[in-house]
């Protein structure tokens, strides 16, 4: 039997520790969430890779949100949210979405919905989301939302999330 070495995620080096546990969650390969809504008439929104779907009675998706987030606070106001899962072609979107002091939404087409949800065009897939409940996770909260109605366009690819870099997808059928 070969043994595995595994190094100690706490190792008294505060800085070192977090560069290397940010490069292992990173391995782990996610799609990339676009958590939208319109609050006094403005669109406002963040883009998550922590989305995640939970449970199918209740339809229920979950995102994790970083306690210093910013936005979060008027973002979650009023409980309802669009997420808007993206779509190859949107890595570009993802860094103006997500970036600090400019208009997140500048040139991007979205669309409302009576909800005050907020979906972005082109999208893989969009839920209009209610948050039902968020709990306290270390430095982030993990926030639970139920799936009150969505769409999917499933002609479209969905963006990939991986070593810290955008990527596209590559069905293992098309690989030679
Ligand atoms: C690829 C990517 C993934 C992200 N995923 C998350 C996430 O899961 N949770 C989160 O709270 N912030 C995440 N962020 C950060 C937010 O999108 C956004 O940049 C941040 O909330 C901006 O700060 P503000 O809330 O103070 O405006 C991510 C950013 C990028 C570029």
């Amino acid at each position: 039997m070969h043994m595995l070495t595994l190094s100690q995620v706490s190792s008294g080096d505060a800085e070192r520790d977090a560069s290397r546990l940010r490069r292992l969650y990173s391995r782990y390969p996610t799609g990339v969430a676009a958590v939208c809504a319109v609050r006094d008439g403005q669109p406002v929104g963040i883009v998550a890779t922590s989305f995640t779907p939970v449970s199918m009675e209740p339809a229920l998706v979950s995102i994790c949100v970083q306690h210093i987030s910013t936005t979060w606070p008027q973002l979650s106001r009023d409980g309802h949210l669009g997420v808007s899962v993206l779509a190859e072609g949107h890595a570009d979107m993802s860094r103006q979405l997500a970036a600090k002091n400019v208009d997140r939404f500048a040139g991007l087409t979205w669309f409302g919905s009576d909800s005050s949800a907020l979906f972005l065009a082109d999208a893989a897939a969009w839920l209009d989301c209610k948050i039902v409940s968020s709990i306290t996770a270390g430095d982030h909260n993990v926030v639970l939302m139920e799936v009150k109605s969505a769409a999917c366009d499933e002609t479209v690819s969905p963006l990939i999330f991986h070593d810290s870099r955008f990527r596209s997808m590559l069905a293992d059928d098309d690989r030679t």
